[in-house]
């Protein structure tokens, strides 16, 4: 059963504990735009009550063993599985995701939790380095240990509503700083719940606070100087503006991407092309293409290209879309009627300027179809900017280094996909393209929550997973000790 209406706002989470506010805000279904909940918005008083508790409470937590950090981690990784098909309803219902994709989504933020723990456990053990390696060094010994940069604000954006919060939260507790989550407006309901299973543990008040505060507001949280860590997932102009205005801040983001699927010459056979068809098929409209690695671009090789390419056509056209509560449903809705018509647009704009409709195109609501469009020319939309909508372009190339070349052509450098058996191309795919990560024999898709994600150029700064977040968060403090017997 998807997730229905509560009758009174629900409240956020300040400083560990509950609380409203004066304006509320509404969460309707992209699918059908029933109401989904309504949000409790919290003031500007109570925005500073959050961070000023995150501020004082930074020594303390820092100073809490390991093991209560980890057995926190640990218990919301048992509580978001004990509480699974619920919390993907949650998702579903919310943002429009379809049941198959929001099951993995709450699979992933399980995992998140898992490795936090067991990164928190080994967390800071230091290292040594002997120092009398000079003269002047005799009897010194350096300990290099990480120590929190203080308090985090973790901005969440619509798309995987549970698991980015997680990626910004588990860190955070990980290493014992504290942090102000902010979900998206359009999706708080997941951060919402995180909150809730937050809230059953035994971390300092203070620590951690849910915040649904309005995107207008959030310039003057984002300089704030008691939070010197911003951790940004989202649109592009946004993330940079927050780098703009806060530069001597620590800020990751973690921005768009168009992600290039590129199919070798030597991927040939049909086994081969029916996999990259249905892998590019699959991945170009999961989450109705909101993810900021989903196939955007498939530049295959000349000697493959006209075998491949309606492979893809027909793979895309047997995709179900409709009810995201449906366990069958493979394509939803975007996350509002009026992305959809922005997607609409770009396709419309594409073709205009030449590009070939191979099916799909049209758009109901907030649904639009699956579509693949031929030759999109380089300087439209579609051609060089981030889709994030159920829409591929299909390209033939000349062999590998125009096939770099052209996935390279992009402002943007996420993750791209390498379809090849041979493990030359790919090392020379991992030298020559200018992303944060190669897939090889698969689409650009793939993320396991322990890899260093992030991009290159416009695709953001920093890296997240859990490990790297972790580092992110923190910085190294050397202790020099002196007159040892070494
Ligand atoms: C994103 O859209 O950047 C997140 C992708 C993912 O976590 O799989």
């Amino acid at each position: 059963m998807p997730a229905t209406k509560e009758t009174a706002a629900r409240a956020f989470w300040l400083a560990g504990r509950q609380a409203t506010g004066e304006d509320t805000l509404e969460v309707t279904s992209p699918w059908d735009g029933r109401p989904v909940g309504t949000v409790s918005v919290p003031t500007d008083a109570q925005v500073e009550e959050a961070v000023a508790a995150a501020t004082a409470v930074g020594e303390e937590f820092a100073a809490t063993p390991a093991h209560v950090r980890a057995a926190a981690l640990d218990h919301i990784c048992g509580r978001v599985t004990e509480r699974a098909e619920e919390i993907a309803e949650l998702i579903s219902a919310e943002n429009g995701k379809p049941m198959k994709w929001a099951r993995g989504e709450v699979g992933r933020c399980v995992s998140v939790f898992r490795l936090a723990a067991e990164e928190a456990r080994r967390f800071n053990s230091g290292t040594a380095q002997r120092l009398d390696t000079d003269a002047g060094g005799a009897g010194k010994l350096a300990l290099t240990r990480r120590f929190p940069r203080g308090a985090v604000l973790g901005i969440a954006p619509f798309n995987f509503p549970l698991n980015l919060c997680a990626h910004k939260v588990a860190p955070a507790i990980a290493v014992g700083t504290p942090i102000i989550l902010k979900p998206a407006p359009a999706t708080p309901l997941s951060g919402l719940l995180l909150g809730e299973l937050l809230a059953e543990t035994e971390l300092p008040a203070g620590s951690w606070s849910v915040l649904p505060v309005p995107n207008d507001r959030m310039p003057a949280l984002v300089r704030d100087e008691r939070l010197p860590v911003v951790s940004f997932t989202g649109s592009a102009p946004v993330g940079w503006s927050i780098l703009d205005s806060a530069p001597r801040k620590r800020v990751t983001l973690e921005l768009g991407g168009n992600g290039a699927a590129i199919v070798l010459g030597d991927y040939a056979s049909e086994a081969d092309l029916d996999f990259a068809a249905q892998r590019i098929a699959t991945f170009a409209n999961y989450q109705g293409g909101q993810s900021c690695i989903s196939v955007q671009r498939v530049l295959a090789d000349a000697t493959v290209y006209d075998r491949l390419v309606p492979r893809i056509v027909s793979a895309v056209e047997a995709l179900r879309t409709g009810d995201p509560s449906d366990s069958a449903t493979d394509v939803g809705p975007l996350v509002s009627e009026e992305a959809a018509k922005r997607v609409e647009s770009w396709v419309e704009e594409a073709q205009s300027a030449g590009a070939k409709l191979l099916t799909g195109g049209t758009r109901d609501g907030a649904t639009y179809a699956p579509t693949v469009l031929e030759n999109v020319p380089a300087d439209t939309r579609m051609g060089c900017d981030e889709v994030f909508g159920p829409v591929v372009s299909v390209a033939s190339v000349e062999g590998e280094q125009d096939a770099y070349a052209v996935a390279n052509d992009s402002p943007y450098g996420l993750q791209a996909g390498v379809f090849t058996h041979d493990v030359q191309a790919a090392f020379r795919a991992q030298r020559a393209l200018e992303v944060g990560g190669v897939i090889v024999g698969d689409v650009p898709s793939y993320r396991a929550d322990q890899m260093p994600y992030g991009g290159a150029k416009q695709s953001g700064v920093g890296r997240e997973g859990v490990e790297f977040a972790m580092e992110d968060y923190t910085y190294e403090r050397v202790m020099v000790l002196t007159g040892l017997e070494l």
